[in-house]
């Protein structure tokens, strides 16, 4: 089982990605949250950071592009392979925000089928590297996909990560998994899952739905809990030593969102918070960040609604750091 950390813009950036990487395991491979090309430069400064090989020691790292220009895609491929070394670029065919997608891009690119058929073939007469897409299932209708999927297959994608969502749904409704077993069927690329594993009980659904997945992405799910790749993992390691039939009802379901190892996640929690404050001007902006955090990671601590009140409240780092170090008595 293959297990990767998705793109989140303004959050898993190269500071976040290393403290993942540095007190966690479990993930194979981590994407970067979308770079823009343009006609005047394939990577902007702060795009080129967050690649920098020096920013990403020894991080499996997948750069992810957003265009509808096979130019631009190409040119960008290019800086990232002979410039940074990278040996794969990503497609991204599913941002549903609508400053992107009005301008075709994102999930906006999968209502233009024979412009997007065009731009693969541009881009796969001259590519050298390894492409792998990620895209959504259509924009208003799951239908969509099947359309969609011939495309696709027309071209050796390295990898075709799904999230069974229309850009509509934005991140409503539940991921359509009949959409995600008829493109399994159909597909002639690898497919990767993802969308809403949150929790081991969630991966165990998947899998039992689909025995022959062998790749998930993980987004909002390792953000709440940083540790739920290795919980995966520890869930595929075991269940390939025992037959299912010997487990059906056997194992209590994980409570939901906890976090074992608090320790560990305090931890990352402190080296995030220190790297941010190293690199970023003024409170304010670490707040943010953090603030950010916590909306996620508070899934996992249950009980502490207070403290994390506090934590959104709070204006000044010296307010945040008392309400994080209350959280932390209360788990202790
Ligand atoms: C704040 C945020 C930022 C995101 N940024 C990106 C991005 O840069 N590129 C991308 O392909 N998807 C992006 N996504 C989508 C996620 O990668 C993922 O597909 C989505 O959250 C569903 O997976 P999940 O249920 O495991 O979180 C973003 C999602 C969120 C919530």
């Amino acid at each position: 089982m293959k297990l990767y950390f998705a793109p989140l813009e303004g959050i898993t950036g190269y500071l976040y990605r290393n403290a993942h990487h540095d007190h966690f395991s479990g993930v194979d491979k981590y994407f970067t949250p979308f770079l823009s090309p343009n006609q005047n430069r394939a990577l902007n400064p702060k795009e080129i950071k967050d690649v920098l090989p020096e920013n990403n020691k020894e991080i499996p790292l997948v750069p992810q592009i957003l265009t509808n220009r096979g130019e631009f895609f190409l040119r960008a491929a290019q800086e990232l392979e002979e410039r940074y070394g990278y040996e794969e670029v990503n497609l991204n065919l599913g941002c549903p925000s609508r400053t992107v997608t009005a301008k075709g891009k994102g999930a906006g690119f999968l209502a233009e089928r024979e412009a997007l058929d065009c731009f693969f073939q541009e881009v796969f007469e001259k590519i050298r590297i390894r492409v792998s897409v990620k895209t959504r299932i259509g924009v208003d209708e799951p239908e969509e996909f099947r359309h969609l999927m011939k495309i696709f297959n027309k071209y050796p994608l390295h990898e075709l990560i799904i999230h069974p969502r229309v850009q509509k749904d934005y991140y409503d409704n539940l991921p359509d998994w009949k959409a995600f077993g008829e493109a399994m069927r159909m597909s002639r690329n690898p497919v990767c899952y993802n969308g809403d594993i949150f929790t081991v009980e969630d991966f165990r659904k998947f899998r039992a739905e689909f025995p022959e997945a062998d790749k998930v992405m993980l987004g909002r799910g390792l953000l709440r809990n940083p540790l739920l790749a290795e919980e995966i993992r520890k869930e595929v390691e075991k269940s390939d030593r025992e037959p299912l039939a010997d487990r059906c009802g056997e194992i209590p379901p994980d409570p939901e969102g906890a976090v074992g190892d608090e320790e560990r996640v305090k931890a990352f929690h402190d080296r995030l918070y220190g790297d941010y404050q190293s690199v970023m001007s003024g409170e304010k902006n670490v707040l943010f960040k953090m603030k950010e955090f916590w909306v996620y990671a508070g899934h996992s601590f249950p009980g502490a609604e207070k403290c994390l009140k506090k934590i959104k409240k709070a204006s000044r780092l010296a307010e945040y750091e008392g309400a994080v170090s209350e959280i932390w008595r209360w788990y202790r």
